[in-house]
């Protein structure tokens, strides 16, 4: 269920959950959610949570506890026990399609877990396995498990609609927080260029809060027209440049020091482009990096050793066991 929530970070978390409950402010029912290295708590008055507790408004999708139940009480006994143990605690929720990753061994018993799902979040209406994200497109290898057999959705994130279809285009709503904060760094006036777009949730947050000149890049076609959609939905036809095709074929025809910004969300190989990107940047311009990697500091001299300078770290959502991706927000100094 959509909830105003409030972003702490774990280490706080326990003590914010107390300070929260004394002042009547968590929302009874729903289920807080760890995003990345944070807590979101779903609460009443997300102002004022923000302020008891130093944390950051936002809001999300929660599962709705059936008397305090999770979908993994729901499915005690019913399942055997080491394929129980196994099954993950948390699954995304991307607008009304819930996505979970899963093991091929855990297929078997796809659709009773799709049905608790369901019982615990009442707005899902399809479930599908995740078996890992692929390819260039970084697109999932879905399952149906569960529910309606469509893989397109509306997604909210802070007021944006977004377009995603799950099957065809990389979506993650863990990042939202992220798409937000990227957005209100902009200025009015800027030329910013998101070479990673996806379905494009950088440039439709951006467009929505600024004035800017906005180019989306992505290599998969399916993410482009994600994105169209979404344009139109959030009547922003027009403030966003489109542009269906590999970042490097974009950058070989962008005049050089032309840009005041550029987004580079592909961890893995986002620090590749790196040298392709600083002629471009005008000095003094703004590049924000996302790298894989185990601590701030490893993220931190990947970029600076392809000739940017960092300026800010953050952890951003979990990649693997002691692997995280993290932001480098960086400048181009000249
Ligand atoms: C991690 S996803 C982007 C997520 C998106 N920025 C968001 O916040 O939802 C990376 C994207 O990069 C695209 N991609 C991969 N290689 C590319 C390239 N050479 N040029 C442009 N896009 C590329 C993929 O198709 C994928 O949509």
């Amino acid at each position: 269920m959509r909830s105003t929530c409030v972003g702490v970070e774990l280490r706080g978390a326990n003590e914010a959950l107390r300070k929260l409950k004394e002042e009547g402010l968590l929302r009874k029912g729903l289920i807080p959610r760890r995003v990345g290295g944070r807590l979101l708590i779903p609460v009443e008055d997300p102002a004022r949570a923000a302020e008891l507790v130093g944390g950051e408004v936002c809001e999300d999708d929660f599962e709705v506890s059936e008397r305090g139940k999770t979908y993994k009480d729901l499915l005690k006994g019913a399942l055997p026990d080491e394929v129980h143990a196994s099954l993950p605690r948390s699954y995304d929720v991307v607008g009304d399609i819930a996505i979970i990753r899963l093991g091929e061994e855990h297929l078997p018993f796809g659709k009773a877990v799709a049905e608790a799902i369901m019982r615990v979040v009442k707005n899902v209406r399809v479930v599908y396995a995740s078996l890992g994200v692929e390819g260039e497109w970084r697109v999932p290898r879905l399952v149906h498990l569960g529910g309606e057999r469509r893989s397109e959705t509306v997604h909210r994130e802070y007021g944006v609609r977004i377009f995603v279809d799950v099957a065809r285009a990389y979506f993650n709503p863990g990042l939202g927080e992220e798409h937000r904060r990227v957005a209100g760094l902009v200025r009015d006036g800027e030329v910013v260029a998101d070479l990673f777009a996806g379905v494009g949730p950088f440039a439709l947050h951006i467009a929505r809060l600024r004035r800017a000149l906005v180019f989306a890049v992505d290599i998969n076609p399916w993410a482009i027209s994600c994105l169209l959609r979404s344009l139109t939905m959030n009547r922003l036809v027009g403030r966003v440049a489109a542009v269906s095709g590999d970042a490097r074929d974009f950058l070989s025809v962008v005049g050089d020091g032309v840009l005041d910004r550029v987004i580079m969300n592909l961890p893995h190989h986002a620090t590749e482009f790196v040298p392709g990107v600083l002629p471009k940047l005008r000095c003094g311009g703004w590049a924000h990096v996302y790298v894989v990697a185990t601590s701030p500091e490893e993220a931190v001299s990947a970029v600076s050793r392809r000739g940017l300078e960092p300026v800010g770290v953050r952890d951003v959502i979990d990649y693997a066991p002691r692997k995280w991706v993290f932001v480098v927000d960086s400048r181009k100094v000249c």
